[in-house]
């Protein structure tokens, strides 16, 4: 006999009133999401103590949660996709990406191994292979698909460390840490906060990297590398969260393939700069690293939870990342488990082949080219109207500086309460900045000069 819940569940799929109402819903969510606020008012992020209450002890309708949740979250979201959120590297979601995801998700896929889902290791082969082209990698490169770049770094990480120590006769996986011989790692000082969480998850230890030197610019330079060898785990960055500027790789790297250094590089945003003709140049000679990661999730505007690490070295990433079990059935094909942390894992390279399917080569060029394109505007029309553009404005990052830090901070308090635009602040070199990052194909030409008028208000403001 069917459990009650069954039947109910059962009777609601017949009527598919929930999932239809849930595309109502989001499909009008969108609509309106670009003449919304970019950032909630505090009365929005107060309606959402109707999320609380005691534990339900008994089921609700489908229909009512789904609509409850637009009623009282609808309103409260931090609007990504709305063309005039600037706060951090985001990336508003395309509506295929999102339809793709939907449908992924309806497919309910887990990806660990081909025989859990041969849909998701086909699409992660495939991905593999376009990405691998589009990014200009060797053609020996594999990809991970992971939750974001977060992840992508430790793995490129991981796979480093059992690669340099192996080549040393210590496995790393059976033996631990625990008298291993000594790594070094070197970051630029400019690296992003989650390279340092990776570095203390592998217990290579913060305190131990040999941090190198950055130019005015946040890069990495020869001149500023310190010496390495092939116990050197090396990490550059293709994109600065604050400037956007690119390391020499051309410079670095095939010095460090040289000596059997190992270099991962973190382009979290910035790698999309190698998928187009225009921005290239700005990650030559970065081919000669060994892993390198990046978010589809950033710049390629899919949904969160999306990532990618890739490497040359196969085999160092399936090893470092490897998990043995009687019941799993390997076999010729893709077992993706071997490729990320997880077992049970979300099939997100579908959502992300339906973005490269939808844009293509050109539509990547357009897209990456578009947030640059509305970056200088940024920096053109703020400079007309008085501000200091404290970089040079290489891809999609801007940053602004007033006469004074105090002047800064209040200018930026003042442009988040308008809600005319939402952006963020940094310290950049050694001075607070307001920090402009384009990342939505949503943003227009409307929507930069609207902004700058907001700016322009905060600043004549008192
Ligand atoms: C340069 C850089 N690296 C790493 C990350 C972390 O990415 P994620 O949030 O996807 O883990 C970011 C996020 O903005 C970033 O800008």
């Amino acid at each position: 006999m069917n459990s009650s819940l069954q039947e109910k569940i059962f009777a609601e799929l017949e009527e598919t009133k929930v999932l239809m109402r849930a595309a109502d819903l989001a499909r009008d969510h969108i609509r309106d999401a670009f003449d919304k606020r970019p950032f909630p008012t505090s009365e929005n992020i107060d309606a959402l103590a109707a999320l609380s209450g005691p534990v339900p002890q008994s089921p609700s309708d489908p229909a009512t949660i789904i609509m409850d949740m637009q009623r009282f979250a609808g309103d409260a979201c931090v609007n990504a996709i709305g063309g005039r959120y600037f706060g951090f590297v985001t990336g508003g979601v395309l509506p295929i990406a999102l339809a793709a995801r939907w449908l992924s998700d309806a497919w309910d896929q887990n990806a660990p191994l081909f025989v859990t889902s041969p849909v998701a290791a086909v699409f992660e082969e495939v991905c593999e292979e376009w990405l691998r082209d589009m990014l200009r990698l060797p053609p020996e490169t594999v990809a991970g698909f992971v939750s974001g770049s977060s992840m992508g770094i430790y793995c490129g990480l991981a796979a480093a460390r059992y690669r340099l120590l192996q080549n040393k006769g210590w496995d790393i996986n059976a033996k631990g840490l625990n008298g291993a011989p000594s790594l070094r790692v070197v970051a630029g000082r400019q690296a992003h906060a989650t390279v340092i969480k990776a570095i203390a998850l592998l217990g290579l230890g913060v305190d131990n990297i040999d941090w190198a030197d950055v130019d005015d610019r946040g890069c990495v330079t020869p001149e500023t590398m310190p010496s390495i060898d092939d116990a050197t785990i090396v990490i550059l960055q293709a994109g600065d969260v604050n400037s956007g500027a690119f390391d020499d790789f051309a410079g670095i790297c095939p010095d460090a393939k040289g000596k059997g250094a190992w270099v991962h590089v973190d382009g979290a945003f910035g790698l999309w700069a190698a998928a187009t003709e225009r921005f290239a140049p700005l990650t030559a000679g970065m081919e000669d690293a060994t892993s390198w990661s990046v978010d589809a999730h950033k710049t390629l505007n899919t949904p969160y939870d999306n990532g990618i690490v890739f490497t040359r070295d196969k085999e160092a990433l399936n090893n470092a990342l490897h998990a043995a079990g009687s019941y799993f059935v390997h076999g010729d094909r893709r077992d993706g488990m071997f490729y990320t942390p997880e077992l049970s894992r979300r099939a997100r390279a579908i959502e992300l082949w339906a973005v490269l399917k939808y844009l293509g080569q050109t539509g990547v060029e357009e897209l990456v080219g578009a947030l640059h394109e509305r970056s200088l505007q940024f920096a053109s029309e703020l400079r007309e109207a008085g501000f200091e553009i404290a970089n040079d404005v290489v891809f999609n990052q801007t940053l602004v500086a007033c006469e004074n830090d105090e002047k800064t901070q209040a200018v930026i308090k003042h442009i988040q309460d308008s809600g005319e635009c939402w952006i963020g602040g940094a310290k950049y070199q050694g001075r607070d900045v307001i920090r402009i990052s384009v990342c939505s194909w949503a943003t227009t030409e409307a929507d930069v000069s609207r902004s700058v008028q907001a700016f322009v208000a905060a600043r004549d403001a008192d």
